[in-house]
């Protein structure tokens, strides 16, 4: 979590990101007797996450709209790094706000390229600032410049078209960034992939960010923060992951979060935090008695077989060692590798699958960096957990009394929720 959030709105300097406050904001539908959004009131800090879940039609689209002022709110006002946005163009406010909607939303006319610049060329930049921006922007987004730039949406997978919109709305880099469902229509394993860069890009942007998902999960491992609403937009709970985790506020909360709140703390701990192991290492075309040996000497089982820029290729026990006669170095596929990245629940995925019940773990370029064991995560997931109990903070605000909690300079300030333990 990032830690510096400005009160006043001003941009510190680590952070891009500025501060959004809704007050008391109100949006009724036509025809319907009940407002979609009910007097809500949020802070929304600057450079951070916040996720918006809630069950469908809670809500949550709509407020996210109120924002850009794609859907203007019936009552209440909408300020942004200090200014009151209900008032501002419209089309100004949008090019201080990303947005990014479900397959990327793109043009399907135009290029990669050209979809990007859309908005720096309203702006009026020239073309070679534009096309040095596209360029930069796709490498953030992982696709190499030289291949994708003149592609067409249709010519990219689901993952590739959310990259691209992901890259268009930072294109003109605004210091807020809006997103519906962003990860909605791709397979999980791509999900995973862009949630984690999505958070790689994040440490590097700083941005605010206000993200809607009905997916729990996805909230707790892209959030700073987590508000869960009901029907009405009705803020049940406005915290960090794993204050809601630890101590979800009624049994509305405890529902949604689902089963398993306790493996969900895995989700909000990277490989890279956990302590790793080390692990004999040999290369191919070593021969069996030599790597038994040093196996023998250091009281290893197991060893990893590396290529000559340090990727793992297998991983052997003394038997399959002994048996191999000299080490092929041939690419084992049911390989369990993990990268740094990758959080602890993904880790463990992995790990309940290979036999060793542990798992390799991956740095920079693939290489080899440790080994991750069933034992360490246990231990961090009770690190965790004491970590979330001592743990003190000012969570933003967020209610629909209207009514502004006095900052108690205390965590947890929740104040629609009764019984809070801090
Ligand atoms: N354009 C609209 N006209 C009338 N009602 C709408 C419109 N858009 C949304 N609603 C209603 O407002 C409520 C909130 O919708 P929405 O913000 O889209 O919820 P969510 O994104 O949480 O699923 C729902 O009851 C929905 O039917
Ligand atoms: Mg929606």
């Amino acid at each position: 979590m990032s830690e510096s959030t400005t009160a006043t709105g001003e941009p510190a300097r680590t952070v891009s990101g500025a501060e959004i406050l809704l007050q008391n904001v109100t949006k009724r539908y036509p025809g319907q007797d009940k407002p979609a959004v009910d007097g809500l009131t949020m802070q929304i800090p600057a450079g951070q996450v916040v996720m918006l879940v809630g069950p469908s039609g809670c809500g949550k689209t709509t407020t996210l709209k109120m924002i850009n002022r794609l859907i203007e709110p019936t009552e209440g006002s909408i300020v942004l790094g200090g200014d009151d946005v209900t008032r501002m163009n419209g089309d100004k406010l949008r090019r201080r706000m990303g947005y990014v909607i479900q397959a990327g939303g793109l043009f399907p006319h135009q290029t990669v390229a050209a979809n990007i610049a859309v908005v720096p060329k309203m702006l009026g930049w020239d073309k070679a600032r534009i096309a040095a921006r596209v360029d930069e922007l796709l490498e953030l987004v992982s696709l190499d410049p030289e291949v994708y730039r003149d592609r067409y949406p249709k010519e990219l997978s689901g993952g590739q078209q959310q990259r691209v919109g992901v890259a268009r709305a930072l294109a003109a880099d605004p210091p807020v960034l809006l997103m519906d469902e962003p990860f909605g229509a791709v397979d999980p394993i791509t999900r995973q992939r862009l949630q984690d860069e999505l958070i790689n890009i994040q440490a590097e942007v700083q941005k605010t960010i206000v993200c809607v998902t009905h997916d729990f999960d996805e909230a707790v491992k892209l959030g700073d923060w987590i508000a869960i609403f009901t029907e009405g937009a009705h803020l049940v709970q406005y915290d960090t992951p794993e204050r809601i985790l630890a101590e979800p506020a009624n049994a509305f909360v405890e529902n949604f979060i689902g089963s398993g709140a306790g493996l969900k703390q895995l989700t909000l701990t990277r490989v890279a935090d956990v302590p790793l192991a080390e692990a004999e290492q040999a290369r191919p075309g070593e021969h069996a008695d030599a790597v038994l040996e040093r196996m023998e000497a250091s009281g290893r089982h197991h060893v990893v077989v590396l290529d000559d820029r340090g990727r793992p290729r297998q991983w052997l026990s003394r038997k399959q060692v002994r048996r191999a006669g000299t080490l092929t170095g041939e690419l084992d596929p049911q390989l369990p590798v993990v990268s740094s990245r990758s959080t602890l629940n993904d880790a463990l995925d992995t790990m309940l699958v290979s036999s060793a019940g542990a798992a390799l773990v991956t740095g920079r370029r693939d290489a080899f960096v440790g080994v991750i064991d069933v034992d360490s995560v246990m231990e961090a997931i009770a690190a965790a957990r004491a970590s979330t109990r001592s743990g003190d903070y000012t969570a933003p605000v967020g209610t629909n009394t209207g009514v502004l909690p006095a900052a108690d300079g205390h965590g947890g300030a929740h104040a629609v929720t009764a019984g809070d333990p801090s």
